[in-house]
């Protein structure tokens, strides 16, 4: 029967990486909600939609044509036929996705499209893996496997600067600093991924590399 994988951490942590190639090595569909969240905020702005607007923000994603991939190999992400792959991770919306991320009505559309697509593709593939802040606690708290991927803030902010940069310079890092710590702040007024529910197994990947957290993640799903 169907094996729902629930992953939830902080920026950095490694979720998408891990859960990718967690999804792939098991022939399981992955879901990525931060890209929902993510193409929300960059379809809002398509549509010139004014982010303090609350009322607004959330009748513009109820309308939202997303259509996400659930292949691990290759997770595309479309709104209205428009390939958003790339925007999506643009530092213009990385900034703003939290105003979006925080209504709550939003999340409530979100939260319905994620359920409905878990078990979509859940029973397609036999399995799933579904990353973000509130998979393990909220979408799907009754997951098989429900696990936080843990990593020091400076572990977090040096990954994040190598991606953005090519480097983890001290100058690199400060300037990724501002998106990343304000972002789980703001984040975490509506989602707790900076600490684990009770029954959700913690890994810290601080010290791990990419392989070494993917196993570890396996071993907790062999388990
Ligand atoms: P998140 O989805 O949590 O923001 P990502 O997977 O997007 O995290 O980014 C994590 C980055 O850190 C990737 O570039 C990945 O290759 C790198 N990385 C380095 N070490 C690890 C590790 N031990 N576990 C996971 N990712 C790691
Ligand atoms: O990978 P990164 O940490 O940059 O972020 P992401 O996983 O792509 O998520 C982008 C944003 O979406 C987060 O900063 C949150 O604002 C929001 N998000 C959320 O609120 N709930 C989720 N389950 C997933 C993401």
């Amino acid at each position: 029967d169907l094996v729902v994988v629930a992953i939830d951490g902080p920026s950095g942590s490694g979720k998408s990486s891990v859960a990718r190639a967690v999804a792939s090595r098991l022939r399981y569909g992955y879901l990525d909600t931060g890209a929902m969240y993510r193409a929300a905020t960059w379809w809002c702005l398509d549509q010139h939609v004014d982010l303090t607007d609350g009322e607004r923000v959330a009748a513009t994603v109820r309308a939202m044509p997303l259509t996400i991939g659930t292949d691990p190999e290759s997770p595309g992400v479309e709104v209205g036929g428009t390939d958003v792959s790339v925007p999506i991770r643009t530092t213009e919306i990385s900034t703003q996705v939290s105003a979006v991320a925080t209504n709550l009505e939003v999340r409530a559309e979100l939260r319905r499209r994620q359920r409905e697509i878990i078990g979509l593709v859940g029973r397609e593939r036999g399995g799933v893996v579904a990353e973000g802040r509130d998979i393990t606690t909220v979408v799907a708290p009754d997951s098989d496997v429900r696990i936080l991927l843990y990593a020091s803030e400076e572990a977090r902010l040096a990954r994040r600067s190598t991606e953005l940069h090519g480097n983890a310079s001290t100058a690199n890092v400060e300037a990724t600093r501002d998106q990343i710590v304000r972002r789980d702040r703001d984040d975490s007024t509506v989602s707790s991924f900076m600490q684990a529910a009770p029954g959700v197994t913690t890994i810290d990947t601080s010290d791990l590399t990419l392989q070494g957290s993917v196993e570890a993640v396996l071993d907790q799903i062999a388990s």
